[in-house]
This record gives C-alpha cells, sequence and structure tokens, in this order.
C-alpha cells in the first residue's frame, strides 16, 4: 500500500514538470515578441488573410510542436520556415503562451459560390453553404465507417476544441481555406511531422469534397 502511495507521488512528481516548464513561459514577453508575427497572423493572433492561420486561444504545446517543427525543417512552408528559423527556444515558448492566453474569434457565413452580385446567386450560395456544413458535420461527428475515415470529433472534441493534455489541436473557428490547405498536404503527406502519421492515415482516405465540407463546418464552429 505504502509502496503504491509512493509510486503515484512520483508519478504525479513526473507528471508536474511540464507544468513548471510551462508556468516559467511569459506571457507579457510572449505579447511582445509576436509583435514580429502580426503581419500575417493579426496582433492577437486572429489573422484576417485566411491562407494565414489563426493560432489565437491554440494549445501552447501544440504551438510549441509547430514552431520547433518549422525550426527543423520537418515542417515545412516558404513563408514560415525562415521566420521560425530566427526563434529561440524561449521564444517559443513565450509565444505559444501569449497566443494561447487570446481568444479565437468567430468567421463570418463562408462565400462558396464566386458570383453572388444578385439575389439569386446569394440565396444560391446559402444553400450551398448549408449543405456543404451539413455534410461536414455528419463526416466530424461519425466519420465514414464504410471507407475507414474516423470521426474527428474523437480527437478534436465537440466543439473543435481539441485536447489540450493530448496536443491534439483546437480546429474552431479556423479558417476553411488554411483548414482545406492543411488537410490537403496531410492528404498527400506534404505535412508529415505529425505523431504517427495519424492526420495522413485520416485525410488520406478523405475526397477533396468531404475536406471541403468538413473545413467548412469547422470554420463555422465557436
Ligand atoms: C509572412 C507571413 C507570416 C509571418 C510573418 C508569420 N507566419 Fe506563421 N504561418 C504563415 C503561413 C502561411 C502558415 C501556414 C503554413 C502551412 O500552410 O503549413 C503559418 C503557420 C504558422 C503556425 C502553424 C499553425 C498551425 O495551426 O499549425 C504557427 C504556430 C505559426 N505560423 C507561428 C508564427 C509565429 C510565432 C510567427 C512570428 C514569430 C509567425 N508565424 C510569422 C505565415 C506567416
Ligand atoms: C486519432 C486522433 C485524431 C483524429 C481521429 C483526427 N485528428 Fe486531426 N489531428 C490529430 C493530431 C494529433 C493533430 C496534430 C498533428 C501534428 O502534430 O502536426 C491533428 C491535426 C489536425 C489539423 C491541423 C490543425 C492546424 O491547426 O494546422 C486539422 C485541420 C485536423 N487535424 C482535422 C481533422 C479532421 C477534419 C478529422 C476528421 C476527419 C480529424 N482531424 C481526425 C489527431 C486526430
Amino acid at each position: 500500500m505504502k509502496k503504491n502511495l509512493l509510486a503515484l507521488s512520483l508519478a504525479l512528481a513526473f507528471t508536474s514538470i511540464p507544468s513548471i516548464l510551462h508556468a516559467e513561459a511569459d506571457i507579457g514577453a510572449g505579447k511582445e515578441k509576436a509583435a514580429q508575427c502580426a503581419s500575417c497572423h493579426g496582433e492577437t493572433g486572429n489573422s484576417l488573410v485566411s491562407s494565414f492561420p489563426k493560432l489565437a486561444e491554440q494549445h501552447p504545446n501544440y504551438l510549441v510542436k509547430q514552431l520547433l517543427a518549422f525550426k527543423s525543417g520537418a515542417r515545412k512552408d516558404p513563408l514560415m520556415s525562415p521566420i521560425a528559423e530566427h526563434l529561440s527556444k524561449d521564444d517559443i515558448a513565450d509565444i505559444a503562451a501569449y497566443y494561447g492566453s487570446e481568444k479565437i474569434a468567430a468567421n463570418d457565413v463562408p462565400v462558396v459560390d464566386e458570383d453572388e452580385d444578385d439575389a439569386t446567386n446569394k440565396a444560391k450560395n446559402a444553400a450551398a453553404v448549408q449543405t456543404l456544413i451539413a455534410q461536414g458535420g455528419g463526416l466530424y461527428r461519425n466519420g465514414d465507417l464504410s471507407r475507414e475515415v474516423s470521426a474527428c470529433i474523437a480527437c478534436h472534441g465537440p466543439l473543435g476544441e481539441g485536447n489540450k493534455p493530448a496536443g491534439y489541436p483546437l480546429l474552431k473557428s479556423q479558417h476553411a481555406e488554411y483548414l482545406i490547405k492543411t488537410l490537403t498536404d496531410f492528404k498527400t503527406d506534404v505535412r508529415s511531422n505529425n505523431p504517427e502519421n495519424m492526420m495522413h492515415m485520416i485525410a488520406r482516405k478523405m475526397t477533396d469534397e468531404e475536406i471541403k465540407a468538413v473545413s467548412y463546418r469547422i470554420s463555422m464552429m465557436k
């Protein structure tokens, strides 16, 4: 019994190490350091350009992992890689803590029909968006058993909030355009720095239409 208690307290001591490290990250310093990121990601991590991901509210451990991956070259992007190269580990921890403390902003209803000048096209767009979002919502909740696409909800949560201890990213209110791009990168194995290539295994079973639908659904989650 005593032995078990000792083992338990040792286990607790070890699990608290990451939170101690996390407590050392300085949100105030992170805010200052994040000024160099604002032109693309927005001042509070809510980018206005839909090909630049929002970073606000994202779990700091996920942000740290991605920034280290850009720095090491495990994840590549012509705009992001050169920037991450110059960040120290302290910069990364501080900036991640800062973005994690901000709130992600909701998106406007997307336009899927390019030409929405007149009322007919507006109505057509609204209908197309509703259909896509409903289709995407089904996939998010249930996956597609017949084609072995896992339900996103299992790891990313019912509200797209992700799973902080596991490092599964928050997805809600992300720009649809970035989601489509990054899911396609998982599908084609361009983005392959994820644990056991989990997201590649899932995305490679998805059609382009499903990627689009689930992305629009996620972009509307708040
Ligand atoms: C010139 C524009 C630009 C600047 C400046 C910039 N980024 Fe990025 N960032 C991008 C783009 C584009 C992507 C998406 C890359 C991709 O598609 O894989 C990205 C992706 C990221 C991601 C991954 C997000 C995710 O959800 O996986 C993080 C984290 C990030 N940037 C942090 C930063 C930080 C921190 C800074 C400042 C030190 C910064 N960025 C500056 C353009 C920029
Ligand atoms: C078994 C768990 C699991 C399931 C199921 C899962 N994901 Fe993921 N997802 C992850 C992990 C882990 C990552 C982080 C990968 C990394 O570290 O680069 C991730 C990353 C992502 C990202 C990148 C987020 C960003 O900010 O760049 C998107 C988008 C995403 N998942 C969408 C989905 C969708 C859509 C589904 C359902 C079709 C799904 N995921 C199912 C575990 C999962």
